[in-house]
């Protein structure tokens, strides 16, 4: 006699066998075996009715919260940590390369092209921030004519975009070039941290575990030059008390710099970036 089945396991394969002649092969693959995981986690976590039932009241829940200007989906895999975990192994890099990160909704392309120095603020609210960025390769080397897209939220924790009527177009975005040293001078204001989306579903899941919804205080950059992976990262305020709780799970040591006091109410921060050269014959990412 072979050793029993589970409940879970037997589905799992009943599953797996029907499918077996499915017309969409790599599909029912994925599909089975995201049944047989389900499977086994609702066998050892001895899911009841009582459960099931509110996971279903959950998901209809975050379903309505949804439309085609708000995606509670998107923002329930943000807060479970799955966007970034994607993220991060779709763009794995070299150890001792800068870490990509999520771009988040607020990127738009085409931000104005700034001289080096030249400040991105353009209502110039907030404490001046100057950033010494530096963009170099794995060897050290520099990486002259790099484009470093920036953007950034005010100081009162608001992109451009999500406020249009209270920023100038544009405001707090801009695209610079290193020099053949690799260096890029940003001048900019110092950004606030801000909360995602917080009063539908996914807040309330949040909330009941005692998780907040603020955002660290942080720049993010986009950084590319043909021969080398695009960059898209973040740099964040290595004061902001949230830093060890992001809701998106972006923070990492080496994505985290000090804005230091400088001249009267202003900061500076000087950080390097390290780009991985682009695998020959693959697309960048
Ligand atoms: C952001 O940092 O801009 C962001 C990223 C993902 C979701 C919401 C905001
Ligand atoms: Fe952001």
């Amino acid at each position: 006699m072979g050793i029993p089945q589970t409940p879970a396991r037997r589905i799992a394969d009943q599953f797996a066998d029907r499918v077996r002649n499915a017309p969409d092969r790599h599909l029912a693959e994925r599909v089975s075996r995201l049944v047989a995981a389900l499977a086994r986690l609702v066998e050892e976590e001895r899911v009841d009715r009582a459960d099931l039932r509110a996971l279903i009241r959950f998901l209809t829940e975050v379903g309505h919260a949804s439309d085609a200007r708000r995606s509670e989906w998107v923002l329930l895999a943000d807060a479970l940590g799955i966007t970034s975990l994607v993220e991060a192994q779709v763009t794995r890099r070299p150890a001792g390369a800068t870490p990509n990160t999520i771009a988040g909704p607020f990127y738009r392309t085409g931000a104005p092209k700034r001289r080096d120095g030249e400040s991105i603020s353009i209502d110039g609210l907030g404490d001046r921030l100057v950033l010494g960025l530096e963009v170099a390769d794995l060897d050290g080397e520099p990486v002259g004519g790099a484009r470093i897209e920036v953007w950034q939220a005010n100081a009162e924790g608001l992109y451009e975009n999500q406020a249009p009527d209270l920023q100038p177009e544009q405001n707090l975005r801009g695209t610079y070039t290193t020099g053949p040293d690799g260096r890029a001078l940003v001048t900019t204001v110092r950004p606030k941290g801000y909360a995602i989306p917080h009063d539908g579903p996914v807040g309330e899941l949040l909330g009941r575990l005692g998780l907040s919804p603020e955002r660290p205080a942080h720049l993010h950059f986009r950084i590319s030059r043909p021969g080398f992976q695009t960059l898209t990262t973040h740099l964040f305020d290595g004061d902001d008390p949230a830093l060890g709780a992001d809701p998106l799970f972006a923070v990492e040591p080496a994505l985290v710099t000090r804005f230091a006091p400088c001249g009267a109410g202003g900061y500076e921060a000087r950080h390097r970036f390290i780009l991985a050269r682009a695998h020959p014959g693959r697309e960048d990412a």
